[in-house]
């Protein structure tokens, strides 16, 4: 069946069913709390929570869409056979309508409507915090699924991406090995403190790629072989490398999504995903001399293409021609001056592509693409620079170099080093408490931490008051006396951003990570004050951290505002 088929047969099959068709919301959610949007729901977390009646603004307690959505934590996986920045998300919604046994009944019915045979599903085996979800055992036995299999928090628990929302076990369903359909059962709402808290009314959250379901609706090996993107390999140089391929149509097809919704090429937030996405693509280009006109050609397409089912697209497509174009001159220029200084060489060495990324502006990945070098190596420089550029840092540290310098905490002994890892975890409970006191647009935007004090860079468009800046301090100062743990744990990157660690988007980060949680971390359930992705040091109770005190507030560009503080 083809993509449109497909999109068509979905809506089709639950408009008949009970459920009204609610167009995609945009790329660009209302909700703070999150970058993008990267599935159906986020739409509807109103209707979950009661704040909204559905019955009021749908006529109905289900519904279905089709939404547009984009994951940055996928990017480095784009290349291979199903990961993808931008996909198109197939879901079906209630709020109280309808609860387990139905929303099971649909999936297997939707399947059987298009010939589809489902290999297995999954279902929350349980753990310490919730229960197995034997339920939803029995009603996949009672349909004929024999292959049941239980599986853990990891894959079967879904919580919100961003600090608070909807949550519950999922189970998700399983064709010609690759996961299809994820079903969450919402019976829980994670609330800004982290506690779970029983839903009234529990609610049904699906999500199904599109892109996937071509594959196996289409009998194709890879997401790419579907008509959803076949016809613009064919508009792409033959000698391309499949990868390289891969990588192109993915990201222009994210581009046109996000420029049609508004986004634009900047250093911040969802403009630096777009002008990352852009200029990998540029880079592809320029390595592999294509004319200009090709990926421009395809570009057009896909706005024409999708500009069916979206009519945004059709509206936007010079916008996006123009965008395109304009960012890719002023990627040309850094390109051409950071050429010249790569030079010959087939390799370069860590501290020649950092001196590169410090006078040009290309970001290690792109030089990467370029020219191959170490990254460690890179890091190494990184930090190297970092220590010297420390105001005074050759003074006060007689050139002996440091004991600690993360390039975020530096300390030059024992003694500052003590000191330096109880600011850092002061840090954390900074961030926390801003977010609290000032909401959750407050991002970080970049640290330093000496034995002196700690300097927090974060988003915020306007000078605190005197009563919040006492009210973030009150709130450390409240998290250092409760005397909470400070724990560790490493865990994969994604399950990370599920449980609603907070992380430096900037920041490229290992698909496994250390996540520092601190609260009351043996309450049931526990009280999180802050989560953070992050390598340490840190102290092990807040205890240890001594009293909290903010020494200074300033701005530091638009949108940007930074606090010095100390403990004592
Ligand atoms: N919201 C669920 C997901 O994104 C369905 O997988």
């Amino acid at each position: 069946m083809l993509a449109s088929e497909l999109r068509k047969k979905f809506l089709e099959f639950f408009k008949s069913r009970g459920h009204t068709v609610v167009p995609s919301s945009s790329l660009i959610p209302d909700d703070p709390s999150v970058l993008l949007t990267t599935a159906g729901m986020q739409q509807f977390k109103k209707y979950y929570t009661g704040e909204a009646d559905p019955i009021k603004d749908f006529g109905s307690k289900n519904t279905a869409s089709i939404q547009k959505s984009f994951r940055t934590s996928d990017i480095d996986e784009v290349g291979d056979d199903s990961h993808l920045t931008f996909f198109e998300m197939l879901g079906n919604f209630s709020f109280g309508g309808y609860f387990k046994k139905e929303a099971i009944k649909l999936s297997k019915d939707f399947f059987d409507s298009i010939n589809l045979g489902i290999d297995y599903v999954t279902v929350f085996e349980g753990d310490s915090d919730t229960p197995f979800d034997e339920e939803s055992y029995k009603i996949w036995q009672s349909l004929g699924i024999k292959d049941v299999r239980k599986s853990g928090r990891e894959d079967n628990f879904w919580g919100p991406t961003g600090a608070e929302g909807p949550c519950g076990p999922t189970t998700e369903v399983y064709i010609n090995g690759i996961e299809i359909w994820n079903i969450v059962f919402n019976q829980y709402y994670k609330q800004k403190n982290r506690k779970l808290e029983k839903l009234k009314t529990p609610g049904v959250d699906t999500g199904m790629g599109l892109e996937r379901l071509a594959m196996v609706s289409q009998g194709k090996k890879n997401i790419f072989e579907t008509d959803l993107f076949a016809p613009y390999f064919e508009l792409l140089p033959e000698e391309l490398p499949e990868r390289a391929k891969r990588i192109i149509i993915d990201h222009l097809r994210g581009s046109v999504f996000l420029i049609a919704d508004g986004v634009r090429p900047s250093n911040k937030e969802a403009g630096y995903i777009l002008r990352r996405i852009l200029r990998r693509i540029f880079v592809y280009e320029h390595q592999n001399k294509m004319p200009a006109h090709i990926l421009e050609g395809v570009l057009h397409d896909m706005a024409h293409k999708y500009g069916e089912f979206y009519p945004e697209l059709a509206r936007a497509g010079e916008i996006i021609r123009d965008e395109y174009r304009e960012e890719r001159e002023k990627f040309q220029k850094a390109l051409d001056k950071g050429l010249r200084a790569l030079g010959d060489a087939k390799k370069l060495t860590g501290q020649e592509a950092f001196n590169i990324y410090q006078s040009f502006g290309l970001s290690p990945e792109i030089i990467q693409e370029l020219k191959p070098f170490s990254k460690d190596e890179f890091d190494k420089a990184k930090r190297e620079h970092l220590s010297v550029s420390a105001k005074g840092a050759e003074k006060k540290f007689g050139g002996h170099g440091l004991l600690l310098d993360t390039g975020e905490l530096k300390a030059a002994n024992e003694e500052e080093l003590k000191k330096v890892t109880r600011l850092h975890t002061a840090t954390h409970l900074l961030q926390a408490a801003l977010r609290k006191v000032l909401g959750e647009e407050v991002k970080q935007a970049g640290s330093d931490i000496t034995a002196e004090r700690t300097r927090f860079d974060f988003t915020f468009d306007r000078k605190l008051t005197d009563e919040e800046i006492k009210k973030v301090e009150g709130l450390v100062n409240l998290a250092v006396n409760k005397k909470y743990q400070v724990k560790m744990k490493e865990m994969a990157l994604e399950d990370a951003l599920k449980l609603g660690a907070l992380h430096f988007f900037k920041e490229k980060y290992p698909q496994k990570v250390k996540v520092y949680s601190i609260g009351d971390l043996k309450a049931d359930p526990p009280e999180i004050f802050s989560r953070e992705l992050c390598g340490g040091p840190h102290v092990k109770n807040t205890s240890e951290i001594g009293q909290f005190k903010i020494l200074k507030q300033e701005a530091v560009g638009a949108g940007l505002r930074r606090i010095r503080a100390t403990v004592d």
